[in-house]
């Protein structure tokens, strides 16, 4: 079988272990890795290490370093900011296990922080360890690793709670076995909350003391954006197997300034104040809208990413709310993109999308 989307550790496999092999630093108890080690998986060397996060290098140290500490980590940013990427990839290097993970929502019940049962077992035979289904976070507790913990401020306040115990004791405790389970050294917690649900269901401060934050920026110019972009683009045509398509900054680069104008409310120039859209427009929907335009170009165009490939995605982009989106696209397309040089086939395809 091969997996629609392997896992960090899966598909890095051959660097974490190129970066093993050479790794003489001292590790953590419980880590695969050294810190250095596992900074520079992340940002990519010279040689055979690939980029995974394109960003400040002391804000991955910081990370890392909180990682080795007896403090959680708190990863913290507007939507797209590679949030749960940079929680993948830092688990898998530390641990070489990115699996062990909590999805934040709602409706986040208390056993999937803490441990459930299996009902028939549960019936049949009283509480016992082998009718206990553990949560990924008691599995990473045992087993020495990291666990993550996604979108953390959607959970409701008293579940999110339950992470006060095992931040602070280590250990989590089992009543109906009167037992508990103790964290094995390399256990720590990496969760991801969006700014944008702030206030939703705000952290405690009894949490919020047991996590380091790290805010991610976003990315801080129109060239590093497009970096971002294009890597990322390349890694997912080459996974999803679309057929070679030329590289196409060019097309990248108008995706990349379309957004930052919006999001911004300014063009590159400094010039002319534009109104925002309501969606996000983050990098993580410019690389969706370019892989979009790479598979069109490939199957139903002429093979070179054109305008007009990543018109419609922008526009889908763009326009989230049907009443407000329409109006602000349509005076962006008339003010800026319409007099722009070299944009003239991109202005018709957009207008015609
Ligand atoms: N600075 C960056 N470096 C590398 N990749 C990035 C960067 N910013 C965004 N990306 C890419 O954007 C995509 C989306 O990132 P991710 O899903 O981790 O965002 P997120 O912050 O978790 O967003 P959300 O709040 O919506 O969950 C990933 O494919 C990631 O590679
Ligand atoms: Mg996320």
């Amino acid at each position: 079988m091969t997996a629609l989307r392997p896992h960090a550790e899966q598909l890095f496999a051959e660097e974490l272990a190129a970066l093993a092999s050479v790794d003489d630093r001292p590790r953590p108890p419980g880590w695969r890795l050294s810190p250095q080690a596992v900074v520079t998986y992340l940002l990519g060397d010279d040689a055979k290490i690939t980029p995974k996060y394109v960003g400040p290098r002391r804000l991955m140290e910081v990370a890392v370093a909180t990682l080795a500490t007896d403090r959680a980590l708190l990863l913290l940013g507007v939507p797209g900011t590679a949030k749960t990427w940079v929680s993948e990839h830092l688990a898998a290097a530390i641990s070489g296990d990115s699996t062990l993970l909590v999805q934040g929502t709602a409706g986040t019940p208390e056993e999937a922080i803490r441990y459930g049962w299996n009902y028939a077992r549960l019936l049949a035979e009283g509480p016992s360890t082998a009718a206990l289904v553990p949560s990924p976070v008691m599995r990473a507790m045992e087993t020495g690793t990291i666990a993550r913990v996604e979108e953390l401020t959607r959970v409701p306040s008293d579940v999110q709670d339950t992470l006060i115990t095992i931040l602070s004791e280590k250990t989590l405790p089992v009543p109906e076995l009167a037992s508990e389970v103790q964290a094995t050294k390399g256990f720590n917690i990496i969760a991801t909350a969006n700014d944008r649900d702030r206030g939703v269901n705000e952290l405690s401060s009894a949490l919020r003391r047991r996590f380091n934050t790290i805010v991610l920026p976003v990315p801080a110019s129109a060239d590093e954006e497009v970096d971002i972009v294009a890597r990322r683009v390349a890694q997912l045509g080459r996974s999803l197997e679309l057929p070679e398509v030329p590289p196409a900054l060019e097309e990248i680069r108008r995706v990349v300034t379309v957004f930052r104008e919006l999001r911004s409310g300014l063009t590159e120039d400094g010039r002319t104040k534009v109104k925002s859209p309501t969606g996000t427009l983050s990098t993580a929907e410019a690389i969706s809208v370019v892989t979009n335009g790479w598979a069109l170009a490939a199957h139903f165009g002429d093979g070179v990413l054109r305008p007009g490939d990543v018109a419609a995605g922008i526009v889908g982009a763009v326009i989230k709310d049907p009443s407000s989106d329409p109006v602000v696209w349509r005076e962006y397309l008339e003010t800026v993109v319409r007099e722009r040089d070299g944009w003239t086939a991109f202005y018709r395809a957009a207008r015609d999308a």
